[in-house]
C-alpha cells in the first residue's frame, strides 16, 4: 500500500471510530492474528496474547508463524502505529481492555470431540485477575452450549465483588489463503449475546466492518460496498451457526464427489454437473468442485465435533458421518486409480504437485496430499514432491520423501505426477517440457486444474476427477 493510501489509512482509521475500544485477544494463531491485526487496522487498540513465547518473540521481531496474504504488512502496520503489540501473559492485558476475545486452538479429542481446556485454561485465567466489567468473547470454534459453561465458570470462580462479565458468542468465517480479505468483507458477522450491552459493544468493535468504512488494505479500488449483516442472536445459536455451516459445506463438498464417482462409473461430466445444478440459484456454485477431499484445521475437526455433538444430544446425524465417511474414501478411489494405472506402484517415481491442504496457504494439517503420498510411499513408491510454500510443514510430518526446487524436479524421470493442490503456478508450467523430463506422460488431476484438452493437446495420459474414461476418450479422440 503507498505511503499516501498509508497516511490516508492512519488518519481514516482514527477518524473513523467515534470510540477507540482496547481489546485483548488471546490466542495468535490464525483466527487470533487476523482478527487481532484486523482490528488494529480498523483503528482499535489492541494486544494480542499467546503463552507460546517463541511465537511472540517471533512476532515482535517482526517475523510470521505461517504464511497467509497481506497478513504480514497488515501486521506490520499497525504494530508501527502502536495500535497493536504482542505480549505473553494473559494478566499484563487484562488490566488495559474490557473486551476479550478468546481465540485458542479446540483441537479434536480421540474421540472427536473439541479439547476445551485451552479456553477453559483462559477462562480461569481472567477470573483469577480480572477487574470491573469485561465481554469475554468466544471466537475459537466451540460446540454449543460452551458459552453457558464459560458463564457457570465465571460464576464459579470469578471474584464477583470484582468483576462482572458478559459472555458472547462471534463466528469466525475466515477462510485460510484469504483470511485478511473474509476479515474486511465477511458475508455477515454473528454474534450470540445475552446483553443488549454486549451487542451494542461487538457493534463498535465492528463499525467499520459492518459499514464497510475503511480504506481497504487488499484492493486497490475496493468502492463503496453494502454494510455488511449484523446477526444478533442468542448464544447457543451463534455458537450452532458455527458447526452447522462448515458442515453443510463439508457436505456440498462430499455431495459432488459422490456424483463424481457417478459420472466415472456411467461416463458423464461432474465438472458440468456441478456447473448446472449450481447455477440453481438455491443451490448456487460454490464449493461443488470435484476432488481428493477436503482437509485443513476446519472441516474434518468441525465435522467430527459437531456429530459428537448431536450424538451427545440424541439426534441422528448419519448424514455428516456419510460425509465424513464419502471424503475419507477421496483416498482409497484416488490410490486405488494410481495403483490401476501403474500396475506395480513398487519401485516407480512419482512427482507431487502440492502438499498444502489447499492454495495460498503453508497448511498441511489433515491434507489429503499427505494421506496419498504416505500410501503410495508405503507401497514403495519412490515419492518427490514439491509445494511453493508448504514444504517445511510437509517435511515435519513426512521426513522420509524427497522434496524438489520445483515443479519440473519433482517431474524429473517420473512415471506418473500427481497434481494435488491447485496452485496457479502449477497452471504456468511449459507442459511441453513435462512432456519430455517425465519417464511416462502420465498425469493424476486431484483437483481438476487442468484441462482435458490441454493434456490431450500435450500427449499426456490425463486421469482427472468425475470425467469418465469415455468422456475424456472422447476429447483424447481415442
Ligand atoms: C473453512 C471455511 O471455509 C471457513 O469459513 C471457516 O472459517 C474455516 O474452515 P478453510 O479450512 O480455510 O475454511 O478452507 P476452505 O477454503 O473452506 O476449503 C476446505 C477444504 O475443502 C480444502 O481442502 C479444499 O480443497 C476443499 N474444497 C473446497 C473442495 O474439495 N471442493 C470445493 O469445492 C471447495
Amino acid at each position: 500500500m503507498s505511503v499516501l493510501r498509508f497516511a490516508i489509512a492512519e488518519s481514516n482509521c482514527l477518524r473513523l471510530l467515534e470510540e477507540q475500544v482496547n481489546i485483548t485477544v488471546i490466542g495468535a494463531g490464525y483466527v487470533g492474528l487476523i482478527t487481532a491485526a484486523g482490528l488494529a487496522e480498523t483503528g482499535h487498540r489492541v494486544i494480542c496474547v499467546d503463552d507460546d513465547l517463541g511465537k511472540i518473540q517471533l512476532l515482535n521481531a517482526g517475523g510470521m508463524p505461517f504464511y497467509e496474504p497481506g497478513l504480514e504488512n497488515l501486521v506490520k502496520r499497525s504494530r508501527a502505529a502502536k495500535r497493536l503489540e504482542f505480549i505473553a501473559r494473559i494478566e499484563d492485558a487484562l488490566a488495559q481492555g474490557e473486551v476479550i476475545f478468546i481465540c485458542v486452538g479446540t483441537p479434536p479429542l480421540e474421540n472427536g470431540e473439541a479439547d476445551l481446556s485451552s479456553v477453559e485454561l483462559v477462562a480461569r485465567r481472567i477470573s483469577a485477575c480480572a477487574r470491573g466489567y469485561h465481554l469475554v468473547i468466544e471466537k475459537s470454534t466451540v460446540p454449543v452450549q460452551t458459552g453457558r459453561r464459560l458463564q457457570k465458570h465465571f460464576s464459579i470462580y470469578g471474584d464477583n465483588s470484582q468483576a462482572h462479565y458478559d459472555i458472547a458468542s462471534n463466528p469466525e468465517f475466515l477462510r485460510e489463503g484469504s483470511g485478511v480479505e473474509d476479515f474486511f468483507h465477511p458475508d455477515r458477522i454473528v454474534v450470540g449475546v445475552d446483553s443488549e450491552k454486549a451487542a451494542a459493544l461487538l457493534e463498535e468493535v465492528y463499525k467499520p466492518v459492518l459499514e464497510q468504512n475503511f480504506l481497504c488494505p487488499i484492493h486497490e479500488n475496493c468502492g463503496k460496498r453494502p454494510h455488511v449483516p449484523f446477526v444478533v442472536t442468542d448464544i447457543n445459536s451463534a455458537e450452532l451457526i458455527k458447526h452447522a455451516s462448515n458442515s453443510f459445506l463439508s457436505m456440498k463438498i462430499s455431495f459432488i464427489n459422490m456424483i463424481a464417482d457417478l459420472c466415472e462409473a456411467v461416463g458423464a461430466d461432474a465438472g458440468k454437473v456441478a456447473e448446472a445444478i449450481g447455477m440453481d440459484s438455491r443451490i448456487g456454485g460454490s464449493f461443488l468442485r470435484p476432488g481428493i477431499g477436503f482437509g485443513g484445521s476446519c472441516f474434518p475437526k468441525d465435522l467430527q465435533a459437531f456429530v459428537r455433538v448431536g450424538q451427545s444430544a440424541g439426534c441422528d446425524f448419519t448424514l455428516l458421518r456419510e460425509v465424513e465417511r464419502i471424503n475419507q474414501r477421496r483416498i482409497d478411489l484416488f490410490v486405488a486409480k494410481v495403483r490401476n494405472e501403474l500396475w506395480v506402484v513398487r519401485g516407480k517415481r512419482i512427482g507431487v504437485w502440492g502438499l498444502a491442504f489447499k492454495p495460498r496457504t503453508d497448511d498441511v494439517r489433515s491434507a489429503p496430499a499427505l494421506a496419498i503420498i504416505r500410501r503410495l510411499a508405503a507401497e514403495g513408491a519412490q515419492v518427490r514432491a514439491y509445494d511453493p510454500h508448504a514444504m517445511e510443514k510437509a517435511k515435519a510430518q513426512i521426513p522420509e520423501i524427497e522434496y524438489c526446487a520445483d515443479a519440473y524436479a519433482a517431474a524429473e524421470g517420473a512415471d506418473a505426477v500427481l497434481a494435488l493442490t491447485e496452485w496457479d503456478e502449477f497452471l504456468r508450467l511449459d507442459l511441453k517440457k513435462v512432456r519430455q523430463i517425465m519417464a511416462r506422460p502420465l498425469i493424476f488431476d486431484g483437483r481438476n486444474m487442468f484441462s482435458c484438452a490441454a493434456m490431450a493437446e500435450h500427449g499426456f495420459e490425463y486421469v482427472d476427477i468425475g470425467s469418465a474414461s469415455e468422456a475424456r476418450k472422447q476429447v483424447l479422440g481415442r
